[in-house]
C-alpha cells in the first residue's frame, strides 16, 4: 500500500481537544517505560528535547519519570502549544518549556541536548528528514535518541481492522485521525532507508502490530 499523506500539523480546534482528552495511558506509558530502560539513569538532571510534543502528555510523563530533568518541548501547531500550556500542571511549570516552532527550521534554546525523544510525529511529516535532520542538529556525542511511531499496515483493510481493535470506543474524530495516521505512516523498510540517508545509526525495532521503537546514542 502506498503512503497517503495526512495534514502535517494538528491545528483544528476540535482535533486538538479530542487528542488532548484521549486516553493514551497504554502507549504513552509503554513509551516512557522503554525510554527509562534505554536511558538507564533515573538521576538524569539535564534538559531533554521533545520533538512534536502535541498537548504535552509525553513531556509531563518524562518530567515525572526524571524528577531532576527539564524539557524543551516543540510543536508546529499554535493551538497545540496553547493547549499544552493550559493543561500543564502547576507543579511542572518551572521544568517544561513549550515552544512553538516547525521542524526542521525551529531555533531552540540550547545548541544540543542529552536526550531527544519524539512520539507519533514521524508519520505527520511530508519529508521525514525534517525529524532526522533536527535530531542530528541538536544532538552531541552521547545524546540518547528515542523515537516511537506507527508503521504502515500492508493494506487498507488492515488499517480499518486496527481502528476497530484499538479505537472503536474513541470519538469519531480520533478514529478518523488514527486511520489517516496508519495510512500516512512509513514502513519499517522505509524508516531504515531514511536513517541510512541521514547517516544515523539507530536501532529500529517492531514492538507491536503497529508500533516501531527507534533508539540510539549519537557518536
Ligand atoms: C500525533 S501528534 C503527537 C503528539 C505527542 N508527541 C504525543 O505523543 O502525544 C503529532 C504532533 O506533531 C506536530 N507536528 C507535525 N509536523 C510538525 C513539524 N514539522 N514541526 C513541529 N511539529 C510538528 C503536530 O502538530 C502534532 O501536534
Amino acid at each position: 500500500m502506498k503512503r497517503l499523506l495526512e495534514p502535517e500539523l494538528m491545528e483544528e480546534e476540535s482535533q486538538v481537544i479530542a487528542y488532548s482528552e484521549a486516553d493514551f495511558e497504554i502507549p504513552h506509558n509503554e513509551f516512557i517505560q522503554r525510554l527509562k530502560t534505554f536511558v538507564n539513569n533515573p538521576e538524569f538532571c539535564g534538559t531533554a528535547l521533545d520533538l512534536g510534543c502535541g498537548p504535552g502528555d509525553i513531556s509531563c510523563r518524562f518530567a515525572k519519570a526524571f524528577p531532576l530533568s527539564k524539557i524543551d518541548a516543540v510543536d508546529g501547531s499554535k493551538p497545540m502549544i496553547a493547549r499544552a500550556r493550559s493543561v500543564l500542571p502547576a507543579a511542572l511549570e518551572a521544568r517544561i518549556n513549550f515552544i512553538h516552532g516547525l521542524l526542521p527550521h525551529v531555533i531552540l534554546p540550547q545548541s544540543s541536548y542529552e536526550i531527544i525523544f519524539s512520539n507519533s510525529v514521524l508519520h505527520h511529516l511530508p519529508d521525514p528528514q525534517a525529524l532526522w535532520q533536527t535530531i542530528k542538529k541538536y544532538s552531541r556525542q552521547g545524546t540518547r535518541i528515542v523515537i516511537m511511531d506507527l508503521f504502515r499496515p500492508g493494506c487498507v483493510e488492515d488499517a480499518q481492522a486496527m481502528v476497530q481493535t484499538y479505537a472503536v470506543n474513541e470519538p469519531e474524530i480520533l478514529q478518523r485521525d488514527f486511520y489517516h495516521s496508519l495510512l500516512a505512516a512509513f514502513s519499517i523498510e522505509e524508516i531504515n532507508t531514511q536513517l541510512a540517508q541521514a547517516d544515523l545509526n539507530l536501532n529500529v525495532e517492531q514492538i507491536s502490530d503497529r508500533h516501531v521503537f527507534i533508539t540510539g546514542v549519537a557518536p
